[in-house]
């Protein structure tokens, strides 16, 4: 498993960390990859109640690698992250999210698929997709309107405006906004409150409310489709490029 996720098991928490702190834990595909198992692991340990996932001291996760974009956009890579995201919609646990400082792109789109997002008071979320030529993923085009309303989540999936951690409490995409201090600690006491309810009773109430799974899974693919399509456009070239010669 790579080391830049580190995954602990506390009781009956399984913690997911994000640990690229310099690369403010962008995704590369190992990453993905060691996500995708700590997550389907969960998902076959009676052992493990809820899942947190978190990130570094200021930096929640920056997005998909772009070098890895780039690379795909070049025929190069397997598409694990579609595995991942496939691994996010058919997880059976409930999910919580400790998230602090930037959370970009699928930063910010795989909090949709959460159960119980805890924001740092400085978190920032971002998902500027069509800035880079693409399209929302994570089948955030579903979920984003449907958490957030038509008119939220086109502000923030189309336009690419951010949201601080307060807006993004107004949204629907938060429940609770603490010092950045408190932030793991306080994820780590909702996932502890609902660890230690009837696990069979949370499975089936999460079940219930999540919808029909199988059309999220659609639209991860669907999205999925475009989105390849998007990476070998003009402007999204042109957009990595510049990302990554910018201080050059
Ligand atoms: N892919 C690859 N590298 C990334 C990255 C990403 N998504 N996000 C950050 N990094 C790298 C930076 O290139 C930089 O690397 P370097 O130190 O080798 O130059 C390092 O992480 C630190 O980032 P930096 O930009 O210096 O930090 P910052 O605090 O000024 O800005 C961000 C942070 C997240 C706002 C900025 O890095 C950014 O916009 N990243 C791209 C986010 C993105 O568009 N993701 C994809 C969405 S679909």
């Amino acid at each position: 498993m790579s080391d830049q996720i580190v995954v602990t098991d506390d009781g009956g928490i399984r913690i997911i960390r994000m640990n690229r702190p310099e690369k403010k834990n962008a995704l590369t595909q190992p990453m993905y990859a060691a996500m995708t198992l700590a997550l389907r692991e969960a998902a076959n340990s009676d052992a493990i109640h809820c899942i947190m996932v978190a990130g570094s001291p200021g930096a929640f996760c920056a997005g998909s690698d772009i070098s890895d974009f780039q690379k795909r956009a070049e025929g190069g890579l397997k598409a694990v992250t579609i595995d991942f995201l496939h691994a996010l919609v058919r997880n059976p646990k409930p999910l919580v999210a400790a998230a602090g400082g930037i959370a970009v792109g699928i930063g910010t789109t795989m909090l949709l698929h959460c159960d119980y997002v805890v924001a740092a008071s400085s978190a920032r979320f971002s998902a500027p997709f069509t800035k880079l030529g693409l399209i929302p993923e994570a089948a955030s085009s579903l979920l984003g309107p449907l958490r957030m309303g038509h008119a939220r989540a086109f502000e923030l999936l189309v336009m690419g405006h951010p949201l601080s951690a307060e807006e993004g409490k107004a949204a629907g995409l938060v429940n609770a906004v603490v010092d950045a201090a408190a932030l793991d600690d306080a994820a780590l006491q909702a996932a502890r409150e609902i660890a230690a309810l009837p696990a069979g009773a949370v499975a089936l109430a999460r079940r219930l409310m999540r919808g029909d799974l199988d059309d999220i899974a659609k639209r991860v693919d669907m999205e999925a489709a475009y989105f390849k399509e998007r990476l070998q456009s003009e402007e999204a070239r042109a957009a990595f490029a510049a990302f990554l010669a910018r201080k050059k």
